[in-house]
């Protein structure tokens, strides 16, 4: 049945409620090939799904979705793309005119039959079962879930709602093709990130975690002792054949080359290095050369490993070379005076494409959702944590505070709370993170108070 927003608000108002049998098991904001069962064709929607769970019986399962395709809003129960019951659903065989690009076929490919095994329901187009009047009565208590929709399916559509690409966008125009640099505040989400890219495209992952006093052999790999042992036969004493030790060097990749070994062997390989302004320049300048295309776009490691003597006797080096398109190099940064890190250098830069992930409000809005939704609690907190969050981020632009609010920050505060009613508590807890701090050490106390103030209004 097809809805406005007002029409859906005013169904969830009416028949929204909670079935008590279940709970929540999972959601997730996706985009998705939405099969009208009235025109009987299928088109580009943007999705909230939600996954329903028997308390008494975890194997049972239901799905719940609403669905917005850029005109009208859609729920319903039960689905044969996300089930994967029906072979060779219609969705699943329209995802090539739905995807508009190979990061969303691959997304979308992962998509079908992800919920398989659910119990499945009698509900037919029209009428709406207790499920959906359970996903009714979430919308009811979250209507932004609607505008994350319009949101997400504008982001799709339209490049993001300011006409601008999203993060996900522009990393996934990116993918393979240039190399991109993260850069952001801490605790934005960037490491997150570019975990979740690689492992929902089920990429091969190699990962660098920068530190300054790293050295460009903790990114290349180095030599390293090793012990083996040789059986000495027929020299042994009374109780059998004696062994000697031989100390030799051998290769340890590091994963620098560990992940050009693997894009040399076909696989498509992320190198997530983390921090990377962290490291000294001087260090780094192995990647520099490392992602030098030759003129047949591949890349040339010199692994500084000796593989064997040429006919002059001298030590030949080892070389990986891997094609271009099989490596890709996701780097994390903060930047900023406040930050322990290096200006990029020019070599390093031209070789990248910088992209901001600051901390986005519907990003967050649907992570602190999802992480409430895991402990069970009441998403309507995610408007205070949010509240707080704007509420932190004007102190700040007023001068009133300094440091910055976080994701990370209003996550903790969701998963170290010993109960939903303990969110504010930990809130408070973590005020030393927010607050400066006199030439004693002693916190400014203004800036506690304020603080304190803010949190209790909010969430009294
Ligand atoms: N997409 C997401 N879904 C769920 N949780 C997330 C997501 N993105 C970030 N988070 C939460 O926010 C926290 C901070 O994210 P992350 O560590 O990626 O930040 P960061 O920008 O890398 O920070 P730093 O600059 O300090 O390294 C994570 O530990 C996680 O709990
Ligand atoms: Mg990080």
């Amino acid at each position: 049945m097809k809805l406005t927003k007002k029409d859906l608000l005013k169904k969830a108002a009416s028949d929204g409620k909670v079935h008590s049998d279940y709970t929540v098991a999972e959601t997730l904001y996706t985009l998705f090939p939405f099969n009208d069962q009235e025109t009987k064709s299928v088109r580009r929607s943007f999705a909230f799904i939600q996954i329903l769970e028997k308390v008494t019986d975890p194997n049972h399962k239901h799905i719940t979705l609403a669905a917005y395709d850029g005109k009208h809003f859609y729920t319903w129960c039960s689905d044969a793309f996300l089930n994967g019951k029906m072979k060779n659903a219609p969705a699943m065989r329209n995802i090539k005119t739905i995807a508009k690009d190979k990061a969303e076929t691959t997304h979308l490919t992962d998509l079908y039959g992800k919920y398989a095994g659910e119990s499945g329901c009698r509900f037919w187009a029209g009428k709406t079962c207790s499920h959906d009047n359970h996903l009714l009565a979430t919308i009811d208590t979250d209507p932004s879930i609607l505008d994350s929709l319009i949101d997400g399916y504008e982001g799709h559509d339209k490049r993001g709602s300011k006409g601008k690409r999203s993060t996900q966008q522009l990393l996934a125009k990116y993918s393979f093709k240039k190399h991109v640099l993260l850069q952001g505040d801490k605790g934005s989400g960037k490491t997150y990130l570019a975990h979740q890219l690689v492992d929902d495209n089920k990429w091969e992952k190699e990962f660098i975690g920068g530190h300054e006093s790293m050295e460009s052999m903790d990114i290349l790999g180095h030599l390293v002792q090793s012990v083996d042992e040789h059986e000495n036969k027929g020299q042994g004493d009374l109780f059998g054949s004696s062994t000697t030790s031989v100390i030799s060097m051998r290769w340890k990749d590091g994963p620098l080359a560990s992940a050009f070994r693997r894009a040399r062997s076909g696989k498509k390989v992320a190198l997530i290095f983390d921090e990377l302004l962290r490291v000294p320049q001087r260090e780094l300048n192995i990647l520099v050369s490392a992602l030098t295309p030759n003129a047949k776009r591949e890349y040339v490691l010199r692994t500084q490993n000796g593989v064997g003597l040429s006919d002059e006797g001298t030590v030949i080096e080892e070389t990986i070379v891997c094609p271009m398109e099989n490596l890709w190099v996701i780097g994390t940064t903060n930047i900023g005076a406040q930050y322990a890190v290096d200006e990029i250098d020019e070599a390093l830069a031209d070789r990248f494409r910088i992209i901001r992930k600051d901390s986005e409000i519907d990003e967050m809005k649907s992570i602190l959702n999802k992480e409430l939704i895991a402990r069970k609690f009441d998403i309507a907190v995610t408007k205070r944590l949010l509240h707080f969050f704007e509420s932190h981020e004007k102190m700040r632009v007023d001068g009133k505070l300094h440091k910055l609010c976080n994701m990370r920050q209003l996550v903790e505060a969701i998963q170290l709370a010993d109960d939903e009613g303990d969110i504010p508590e930990t809130l408070h807890e973590n005020m030393m993170a927010w607050v400066d701090t006199d030439m004693d050490g002693q916190p400014k106390q203004e800036q506690v108070e304020l603080l304190t103030k803010t949190i209790d209004k909010i969430f009294t």
